[in-house]
């Protein structure tokens, strides 16, 4: 294996969303689109993090910096590559920017019943936070 890892362009974006498809975990949210990925490398081109191996895509995550808080979203590897370090790599290069950027804590958004995320979470140095629930509204469309 020969691993990069490197910012997401916009070329990549159906690659991306084939990727996720096959790889990302999937319950729970909005469906994924080029115009929302296109959106976030417009705002943030360093915020989509890719794993990559001999072309092949194979992990992502996105480092969120709000100017604010820091969050990570999508972390997926591929079936084949899993149990490699895949992901550690990733998230330590997403928390590597997210201090570069001022951070001081990184979240992550993980299903309470997503039971093969959490000792990976865990291995990486995340606990749930029992004192908050994540409490939304979707926008109505205007
Ligand atoms: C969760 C996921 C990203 C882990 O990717 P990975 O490349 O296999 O993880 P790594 O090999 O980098 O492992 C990182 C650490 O987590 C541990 N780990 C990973 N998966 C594990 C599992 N299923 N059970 C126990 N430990 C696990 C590893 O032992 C490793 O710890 P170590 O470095 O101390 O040895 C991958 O399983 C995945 O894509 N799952 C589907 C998508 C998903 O649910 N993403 C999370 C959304 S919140």
């Amino acid at each position: 294996m020969h691993m990069i890892l490197r910012s997401a362009h916009a070329a990549d974006i159906p690659a991306v969303l084939d990727f996720w498809r096959a790889a990302a975990e999937d319950g729970h949210r909005p469906a994924d689109s080029a115009q929302a990925v296109a959106a976030l490398i417009a705002r943030d081109p360093e915020a989509l993090i890719l794993a990559v191996d001999e072309g092949v895509l194979v992990g992502t995550v996105i480092a969120g910096w709000d100017g604010w808080r820091c969050h990570l979203y999508r972390l997926a590897v591929a079936p084949a590559y899993r149990g490699q370090g895949i992901a550690r790599s990733l998230v330590e290069a997403a928390e590597d920017r997210l201090r570069r950027l001022g951070g001081i804590r990184v979240d992550a958004m993980v299903l309470d019943d997503n039971s093969t995320a959490h000792p990976a979470w865990r291995a990486l140095g995340y606990q749930p936070q029992a004192q908050w629930s994540r409490w939304v509204k979707p926008l109505p469309v205007q």
